[in-house]
């Protein structure tokens, strides 16, 4: 009988994997590192299923190369803007990502960032490292306060919210700004107050952003949204790099419009701007919001569980075409 071809274009937990490989003939990409997009193309040709990470560009030519059996990209992330979902859609070909079971991990990793800058965290690892602890000293390694602070929520779906519960434990102001208000029963469970971005640039001392990228949100914060924040406030991403105008940041560290800055995602990763580096008021991450053993294995589930549906011709939980 013929088995349906799975590509899965890295290696994932195998939770997940092994659900596919019971059913189907899987490869899974042997390359250590993002595939590169010659491969890409070469080894898609024929599957039924692909598996994508967020690394890699699914676009029209990658369908193409696919042929007519493709029936779902199912990515291995919440994320989807790797994909060109249109162009799959036009097609037929289901696309599915990831939603919910990362919500809490990468919230705690948010908030992880936050202290992080906050209190000096990365800076203090480094001087201790460096031999440079003397004992205590009255004006050593001074940072903000986090409780009682007020938190900028941008985009306030799964994991704003996360980010909401997880503020009302330190006893903080909540402003949020997103296309549309949550209903007031959530608001007033989460503390949490509708505004638009300049009030809230003007008024939180922590930002964080839990947007996707789209059109609408590519460099939705640049020069005129970080001139507006407080001159003592933090800007957090662990959403997409290109929501932020990286240049426009580097600048904004730089000559002291903001105070500070906690990042997991970068405009071009893997490349990270030099500039940021060399900055002590910046901590860096390498897009690791969601790496927790127990939220990979069950994106790795997820993953499964919707290529078994669409191969199964049913509809996938996950789907996100319009
Ligand atoms: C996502 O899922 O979109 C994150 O960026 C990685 O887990």
């Amino acid at each position: 009988m013929n088995r349906f071809k799975v590509f899965v274009t890295r290696k994932i937990l195998e939770e997940g994997l092994n659900m596919l490989k019971e059913r189907y003939d899987v490869e899974v990409s042997d390359y250590d590192g993002v595939i590169p997009r010659e491969m890409l193309l070469e080894k898609v040709k024929g599957v039924d299923a692909l598996v994508s990470l967020l690394t890699d560009n699914i676009d029209a030519e990658v369908m193409d190369a696919a042929g007519p059996n493709l029936k779902i990209i199912a990515n291995y992330a919440v994320g989807y803007n790797n994909i060109d979902v249109e162009e799959a859609t036009k097609r037929g070909i289901m696309v599915t990502n990831t939603p919910g079971v990362l919500t809490e991990t990468t919230a705690d990793f948010a908030w992880t960032l936050l202290m992080a800058i906050a209190r000096r965290v990365v800076e203090a690892d480094r001087f201790v490292r460096e031999g440079k602890f003397r004992g205590w000293e009255p004006m050593l390694l001074i940072g903000t306060d986090v409780h009682g602070a007020t938190l900028g929520i941008v985009g306030f779906g799964r994991i704003g919210q996360a980010m909401a519960r997880r503020a009302l434990g330190f006893n903080m102001r909540v402003l949020y700004y997103d296309n549309a208000r949550v209903d007031e029963q959530i608001e007033k469970e989460l503390k949490a107050t509708f505004v638009d971005l300049p009030t809230l640039l003007k008024e939180s001392d922590f930002v964080t952003l839990h947007v996707p990228l789209t059109k609408e949100t590519h460099h939705l914060i640049g020069e005129k949204e970080l001139k507006m924040m407080k001159k003592d406030a933090y800007l957090i991403n662990t959403a997409r790099g290109p929501v932020v105008d990286e240049k426009a940041l580097v600048k904004a560290l730089k000559e002291g419009w903001i105070k500070g800055a906690a990042l997991d995602v970068f405009e071009n990763e893997p490349e990270v701007e030099p500039e940021l580096l060399k900055l002590d008021n910046v901590v860096l991450a390498p897009h690791i919001a969601s790496a927790s053993y127990a939220t990979r294995s069950k994106m790795s589930v997820m993953v499964a569980e919707n290529v078994i549906k669409a191969l199964s011709g049913e509809v996938p939980p996950n789907l996100v075409n319009p």
